[in-house]
């Protein structure tokens, strides 16, 4: 009898904790923000894949070289995609480091996301020791300043060096007097031969959805040239833009890493120097010396973008601004 109560009892405990079981592990189980597909970590079978690579960046030695990647935190499989894209080239282009432009994560934030939506996607580079620096979205938590692989150091803004060569995070989300006192306060002091930013928002955009962030560009554009600030990363925007020099700074958007907003680019953009809003990109980068090397790839593996900018000559809060383009304010 004590036996059969037993049984019944066991029975039961393993139905009812199965249930719960379920239950939590469908409230807990990641969705990808996009797509139907989710990425695992292997390695996908497509044209790409397997697509010549071709780089157009010199490899000098010496030379401080990186990825820019932007708006990546879907966990799909386009998002994959991309990432074997990028592993390909380091062979040809060992980057050191790579650029994260921000909403890193969509929708959820447990470690089974940051597991779909980063460490999946990203592992052979992961395992390879490149380090991903990150900067904040609209769409990301401030507490992804803790989390370890985005080597944030618990911060929502802050600068690194490679070489010569000074990095800047900052969180476009809330430029703040705490803010823009830290970045005054670093730059002012800062002997780097190169002044790179790398933010969410856009100062300068074409994109139709969203545009130029030009609250922000009010407050920031002052202190780069005060500075002499080189050039500017952003996101935010679901495509590839490289903006015509505005008052000698150089202006990107890379924010196709993980979504894409097709033909969002508007036609004849006066800011436009050279777009691409039909796949999903990434950028690849060097410093070397006075030169910035560029070449931006596509999800297919294309080469939609590549040259060299020069470093802007300069004295002291003197950047050059004689190709200083007008712009509406929107
Ligand atoms: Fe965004």
């Amino acid at each position: 009898m004590k036996r059969t109560i037993a049984s019944v009892l066991t029975f039961a405990a393993l139905i009812f904790g199965g249930l719960i079981g379920n239950a939590l592990a469908q409230t807990s189980a990641p969705v990808p923000a996009t797509g139907e597909r989710v990425a695992t970590g292997e390695r996908v079978a497509t044209a790409a894949a397997s697509a010549p690579v071709k780089l157009t960046l010199p490899v000098k030695e010496g030379s401080v070289r990186f990825l820019v990647i932007g708006d990546t935190g879907t966990g799909t499989i386009q998002q994959q995609e991309l990432s074997d894209v990028m592993l390909r080239y380091r062979q040809a282009f060992p980057y050191e480091f790579v650029l994260m432009l921000g909403d890193n994560m969509y929708g959820g934030e447990k470690p089974a996301d940051f597991k779909l939506k980063f460490e999946n996607v990203y592992k052979q580079l992961l395992d390879d020791k490149v380090k991903f620096y990150a900067t904040l979205g609209n769409h990301d938590e401030s507490n992804q300043r803790f989390y370890e692989q985005f080597n944030m150091n618990g911060e929502e803004f802050y600068r690194f060096t490679k070489g010569g060569v000074a990095f800047y995070s900052l969180n476009s989300n809330y430029m703040d007097k705490r803010q823009v006192k830290w970045l005054e306060d670093e730059l002012a002091k800062d002997t780097s031969e190169w002044k790179i930013m790398f933010m969410h928002h856009p100062p300068y955009s074409s994109g139709g959805k969203h545009g130029s962030s030009s609250g922000l560009r009010e407050v920031v554009e002052p202190i780069f040239l005060k500075y002499g600030v080189n050039a500017v990363f952003a996101g935010h925007e679901h495509f590839y833009e490289r903006v015509k020099p505005q008052k000698g700074i150089y202006y990107f958007i890379s924010g196709a890493g993980g979504k894409l907003r097709s033909g969002d680019v508007k036609k004849g953009s006066p800011l436009t120097e050279k777009a691409f809003d039909t796949d999903m990109s990434f950028m690849l980068l060097e410093v070397a010396g006075d030169e910035l090397h560029f070449q931006v790839i596509s999800r297919t593996g294309e080469t939609v973008d590549s040259g060299v900018l020069t470093k802007q000559q300069k004295k002291p809060n003197t950047l050059n601004t004689s190709n200083l383009t007008v712009i509406p304010i929107r």
